[in-house]
C-alpha cells in the first residue's frame, strides 16, 4: 500500500475553502481530536486533518472505528456553520450526501447512505460520520466532522465481528482505489453542497438524502435510545429526524437511532 500522495491531492482539489489548509499526520489516536485542537488554536474554516492510521478511531455512541494503516481514508474537518446546537444533525446530513456524491463520481460504486451517518455498499457499512461540535446555547463556535471510508481494506483483514457487516470499496468492487483522487472528489461535492444548504435552507438537500437512502420506503427496526421501533421509512421531518410509519399508520419521528433493514 503506498502512502497518501500529499502533492497529487494538493493538485487534484477544486475547492475553495474546504481541506485547504490541510494536515497531514502519519499515526493519530483520532482525527477528530486533532481537529478539535487546531480548532481551538485558531485553524481556519475548512481546515482538514488526514491520518494515514488512528490508534484510537471513534464512531457514534461510543463505538470504535476500525482503522488499519494506509488502507482507509481518515479525515476530519472544521466547519464554523451559523447553526444552533439542535441543527448539528444536518450538517451530518449534508456530509452524507457530499460523501455520497463523491463517492459516486471517483469510483462509480452504487454507494448509498443510512440514516442517518452511514455509508453503505451492497447492504454493507463502507463508511461512517462523526460530527462532534463545541457549542452553547446560542449556536455552534466549531464543529468537527469526522469520515472514515474503508477503502482497499481485504475482507479477511476486517476484525472476525465486522466482517458480516463491514466492507470496503475494494472488498464490493475488486479494485483498488486512489484515496487522493477519492478525497479531493468527496471535499468538492461537500463543499457544493454546505455551500447550497447555507444559501437554500433544507428542502433541497432532505429530497437528495431520501433519494439515496437505501432503507427509503421500507421496512425497518431503528434502536433507540428507549427501545426498538419497527416501521416503514417515509423521509426525514424539516430536522432531519427520520420519519417512520408504525404498524396501524401513525408516524413518528426519531431524533437519534440505528438503523437495521427487515425486507
Ligand atoms: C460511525 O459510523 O459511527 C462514524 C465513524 C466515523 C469514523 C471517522 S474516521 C475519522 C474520524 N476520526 C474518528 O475518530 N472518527 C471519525
Amino acid at each position: 500500500m503506498r502512502p497518501f500522495d500529499v502533492d497529487e491531492f494538493q493538485q487534484l482539489l477544486r475547492t475553495k475553502w474546504l481541506g485547504r489548509h490541510f494536515v497531514y499526520m502519519e499515526h493519530v489516536g483520532s482525527t477528530n481530536d486533532v481537529a478539535k485542537q487546531i480548532a481551538i488554536e485558531g485553524a481556519p474554516n475548512g481546515a482538514l486533518v488526514l491520518a494515514e492510521a488512528q490508534s484510537a478511531g471513534r464512531g457514534r455512541f461510543g463505538r470504535s472505528w476500525f482503522s488499519p494503516k494506509l488502507t482507509g481514508i481518515y479525515a476530519s474537518f472544521i466547519v464554523r456553520p451559523p447553526f444552533l446546537p439542535k441543527e448539528l444533525l444536518i450538517l451530518t446530513i449534508a456530509t452524507a450526501v457530499g460523501v455520497c456524491e463523491g463517492l459516486h463520481e471517483s469510483t462509480s460504486l452504487p454507494v448509498m447512505v443510512k440514516w442517518v451517518n452511514d455509508l453503505v455498499l451492497g447492504g454493507k457499512k463502507v463508511g461512517g460520520i462523526l460530527t462532534e461540535a463545541r457549542a452553547s446555547q446560542s449556536g455552534v463556535e466549531f464543529a468537527i466532522v469526522g469520515i472514515g471510508i474503508n477503502v482497499n481494506t481485504e475482507a479477511e483483514h476486517f476484525p472476525s465481528e465486522l466482517r458480516c457487516v463491514a466492507t470496503s470499496l475494494k472488498e464490493f468492487s475488486g479494485k483498488q482505489f486512489r484515496r487522493e483522487r477519492l478525497l479531493a472528489s468527496m471535499l468538492a461535492h461537500l463543499e457544493r453542497v454546505y455551500e447550497a444548504l447555507l444559501s437554500n435552507g433544507f428542502e433541497k438537500l432532505r429530497e437528495r438524502y431520501c433519494q439515496l437512502h437505501f432503507a427509503q420506503g421500507k421496512l425497518v427496526e431503528v434502536t433507540t435510545g428507549s427501545g426498538k421501533l419497527v416501521g416503514v421509512v417515509k423521509g426525514l421531518d424539516g430536522r432531519g429526524a427520520l420519519m417512520l410509519q408504525l404498524k396501524g399508520g401513525v408516524e413518528t419521528a426519531i431524533i437519534s437511532g440505528t438503523v437495521r433493514l427487515l425486507e
